[in-house]
């Protein structure tokens, strides 16, 4: 086996909450999963990056995890994901595991431990502190909460229920290296790692800056990029990953092109790629995510252009425009329309790099419109709403909720649209999260049936991933860097070479490049005319 084969793979990721339900109760789980795995196997994907199905109080989802090596009962049993993993492997398929290991659920055996007294073995997992400092945690209030059995206080970047384990500690250290080769040797295929780019906190901890309309003091500079973050990842490597065969992915918030090379440098011996938060950050204001605001094109070419060029010879990008934590790519880039969706994955999945599909992506699933915060199941938005608009004023109701409609996590979570059927064939049963209403015009049923459908056009983008060496190592190149509406490049390998042309609005764009030795190779319509592009048109062209 190649050692770098994720560089030719495409990974899906499933949110197991929402993928699919197979004994009615309203929630997705693992046999769920090994019933669609034909259908993911249709589409043609390599991988899947598994969200986390581990044992947890599901305060936000999994990523709060109370014990590494157990599956939730609501997903299924142990013995469900060692067959979940023979029935993807058997198909050529690998899996890759969340490892949340920035912090652990309170109800963690360590934290138990840890809060029966200062000199406990576990105490020294968590961070504690005498005082607490003005840290805001990102999931509102305050990112500290006191403990009155060791009368401190023990820091949280997520919610209360989320303790920062303390990754100087090197006893911590080992549990989770021993856990993760518990995994390995099970014979997973990897791990995409949370918020990594978080486990090294900067000391000493004093009050953070207090930017305009917040109460709490910034944490980010305490905790994203510490000082040990890489000699942690080194070791971590030398100790774990460089025994396996397996594909490694950080997610790093707070992490700019630069410094991202010092994560996914291969000669550093680290990660194999890292997920940026750049492009997915640029309609934030003071206010953080909750606005209503667009991304520019321009903007966003920028930064992605910025990602292809920073890690254009050591290092390797993921690609991105959807995941559990963003709303809809569809909403929030095209226009809803299949034809936006196609524009969209055929501009991502030429670039350089490995693309993630995420779940529903591939049918052009949309937003929702949330009625009510009630209707809301993600501690993030609700605890946000708490914060903003009952306790702050900051914003009235209405606004919120246009704000939620916009940028709400929750947006990626409703259950996946496989049919016509009632709950549009995730259960039987009221799922835990709403339904999306369009499910009668999109789901897997009908665009299964349907040549030309968004599900049909990611199958060719893969196929062709897989067939043209270019993709994979070719030169990249951006175009028309400064229109405001055409996203558009040039790949280069030896002889041959791609031009992407995408419309990402609904104007009409008319361009000039000789292109008259070019094929298309690909296009998202049948009445592409060199030259010009009508709206969210796309097409890449071949010689
Ligand atoms: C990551 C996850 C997100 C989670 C957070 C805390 O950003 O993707 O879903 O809420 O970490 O674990
Ligand atoms: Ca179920």
């Amino acid at each position: 086996m190649n050692k770098e084969w994720w560089k030719k793979s495409v990974v899906y990721q499933i949110y197991p909450k929402s993928f699919k339900d197979s004994n009615n109760d309203g929630i997705g789980d693992i046999q769920g999963i090994i019933s669609q795995l034909d259908y993911l196997k249709e589409l043609g994907i390599d991988v899947i990056w598994l969200s986390p199905i581990y044992q947890s109080p599901m305060i936000d989802n999994g990523y709060d995890i109370s014990d590494y090596q157990a599956i939730h009962p609501d997903y299924g049993t142990m013995a469900d994901f060692e067959n979940l993993l023979k029935e993807a492997h058997q198909r050529s398929i690998k899996i890759v595991m969340d490892l949340v290991v920035n912090h652990t659920s309170d109800e963690h055996k360590w934290f138990k431990e840890a809060v029966k007294s200062a000199d406990n073995p576990y105490h020294n997992y968590y961070i504690w502190r005498d005082k607490p400092t003005n840290f805001g945690s990102l999931f509102s209030g305050s990112a500290w909460t006191y403990q009155s059995s060791v009368k401190q206080y023990y820091l949280h970047t997520f919610s209360s229920k989320q303790a920062d384990l303390n990754w100087d500690y090197q006893p911590l250290r080992e549990e989770i290296y021993k856990m993760m080769r518990w995994w390995l040797d099970k014979g997973i295929d990897g791990f995409r790692m949370d918020v990594i780019s978080l486990i090294s906190k900067k000391y000493p901890l004093t009050d953070g800056i207090v930017h305009e309309n917040n109460v709490f003091g910034d944490i980010t500079p305490f905790i994203a990029n510490g000082p040990n973050v890489h000699r942690y990842l080194q070791e971590m490597n030398e100790k774990v990953l460089s025994h396996y065969p397996i594909m490694t992915i950080g997610e790093c918030p707070c992490v700019n092109a630069q410094q991202a090379l010092d994560y996914v440098d291969s000669n550093r011996h680290e990660l194999n790629m890292i997920f940026t938060f750049d492009h997915v950050s640029l309609d934030n204001d003071c206010n953080g995510k909750w606005n209503t605001k667009k991304t520019s094109l321009i903007d966003l070419k920028k930064t992605l252009n910025k990602w292809q060029s920073s890690l254009s010879n050591q290092g390797w990008n993921t690609l991105y425009l959807s995941n559990h934590d963003q709303p809809r790519s569809a909403s929030r880039f095209g226009n809803e329309t299949a034809l936006s969706a196609k524009c969209l994955a055929l501009t991502l999945h030429f670039m350089k790099g490995t693309p993630f599909i995420y779940q529903g992506e591939e049918l052009g699933m949309t937003n929702i419109c949330f009625n009510d915060i009630s209707e809301c199941q993600d501690i993030e938005a609700i605890n946000a709403y708490r914060e903003l608009v009952t306790e702050e004023h900051l914003f009235s109701h209405e606004e919120m909720m246009k704000n939620i409609n916009a940028k709400a996590r929750d947006h990626a979570r409703t259950p996946m649209q496989w049919n016509n059927d009632q709950y549009s064939g995730f259960s039987h049963t009221f799922p835990w999260l709403k339904v999306n209403p369009n499910y009668q015009s999109i789901n897997t049923k009908i665009q299964l049936n349907d040549q030309e459908s968004v599900f049909h056009f990611y199958q060719k983008l893969i196929k062709i991933r897989h067939d043209y060496q270019i993709i994979t190592d070719g030169d990249y190149c951006p175009l028309f860097e400064d229109h405001p509406d055409l996203f558009a490049y040039r790949r280069c390998y030896q002889n041959a070479e791609i031009i992407i042309l995408a419309n990402w609005s609904e104007k009409v764009i008319d361009y000039d490049m000789d292109l008259s030795n070019y094929r298309i190779l690909l296009a998202n319509s049948n009445s592409i005319i060199k030259n010009h592009l009508n709206a969210y048109e796309a097409v890449a062209y071949y010689k």
